[in-house]
């Protein structure tokens, strides 16, 4: 493995790296589109980190910088500004050739367009063995992989039917096959439910988790179904193109034995201290411009910045009587 420019500037810098553990590492990333003019940030100091073997599910309002996150992941896209790094591939500084590679061995991408998954005159099977013919793979063992993953995916009946003879549920797990022909270590996901119904949505999220369990691959998708935390482990929400807060799913065994999944939604804090506090929990205090922090032993606690109240003298008076 190559030492990346990012482990060099964090090794100079003494600290251990952020994220060092991390499969995939998003650091303060930034990245700002310039149309006719008109400045929009996509992304504004966006921190996130994926363990690797993680199924990762992430949400947000349309606008908030999903499918750029995706982009710049999948090697698309590049950043205006931060790091980013992907197993040992330092994504800020790949050539063009290093970026073919890393889109052909590293990752594999599913579109929210069932269209742009498969291409349209072949079948199942023949769609998931053409990136395997690209990558030199014979071709008995291009048919038994691509029967593996149809056959994973619970769609093994579709092998030899084309994408208009599929479902739209069908094609999409069939597009997760497609993904996962070259055994890349990571699956990315954008929206890949976003033109089906609930039932099929779910399962094609199955498909998903399946394709995690079985076989270890690292997957990142993107939705706008809050309801996906159901599914997965772990829900990060992205809020103006920065991580907001997170939903983690745990296994919690009771005193008799019996065991509960609880959710619990948590705030994200970055490495500057800034957490984004809830819409509803703002409007309630209204809270906005400049606000009192308090350190407690525990916790640290958020008040309204408005005049202290000081007792009229009246009630001062009698409050102290009633002290005496
Ligand atoms: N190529 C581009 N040029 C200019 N602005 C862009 C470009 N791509 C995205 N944007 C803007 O960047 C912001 C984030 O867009 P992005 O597509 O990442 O959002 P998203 O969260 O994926 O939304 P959706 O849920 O609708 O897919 C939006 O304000 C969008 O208009
Ligand atoms: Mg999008």
């Amino acid at each position: 493995m190559t030492t990346t420019t990012y482990d060099r500037l964090t090794e100079r810098a003494g600290a251990p790296a952020f994220g060092q553990d991390a499969l995939i590492v998003c650091d303060s990333l930034v990245r700002i589109y310039q149309s006719e003019g008109i400045e929009v940030q996509a992304l504004q100091g966006l921190d996130l980190l994926v363990d690797e073997g993680e199924l990762v599910a992430i949400v947000g309002a349309s606008g908030s910088g999903k499918s750029t996150l995706l982009s710049v992941l999948s090697g698309l896209d590049v950043p205006t500004a931060g790091r980013v790094r992907v197993g040992p591939w330092d994504l800020m500084a790949m050539t063009g050739a290093q970026r073919v590679a890393y889109r052909r061995q590293m990752v594999g991408f599913v579109w929210q367009q069932t269209a742009r998954n498969l291409v349209p005159y072949l079948s199942a099977a023949e769609n998931v063995a053409l990136p395997q013919a690209l990558a030199g793979v014979g071709r008995r063992e291009r048919g038994l992989r691509a029967a593996e993953l149809l056959d994973l995916l619970g769609i093994g009946y579709c092998a030899d039917r084309r994408p208009g003879q599929m479902s739209g549920g069908e094609q999409q797990r069939a597009a997760i096959a497609v993904a996962l022909a070259t055994s890349p270590r990571v699956l990315f996901a954008d929206e890949p439910t976003g033109e089906l119904d609930t039932a099929t949505s779910d399962e094609v999220l199955e498909g998903l988790r399946m394709v995690n369990r079985e076989l270890g691959t690292t997957v990142v998708v993107v939705t706008h179904d809050p309801s996906v935390s159901e599914h997965v482990q772990r829900t990060v929400a992205i809020r103006d193109g920065r991580t907001s807060s997170e939903v983690v799913r745990r296994t919690h065994t009771a005193d008799d034995g019996t065991e509960h999944v609880v959710a619990e939604e948590l705030a994200v804090m970055d490495r500057a201290g800034r957490v984004q506090l809830p819409q509803e929990y703002r409007e309630a205090l209204d809270l906005v411009g400049r606000v009192r922090l308090a350190l407690e032993a525990s916790h640290v606690s958020v008040w309204p910045d408005r005049p202290r109240v000081t007792p009229a003298p009246e009630q001062a008076r009698t409050d102290e009587e009633g002290s005496r």
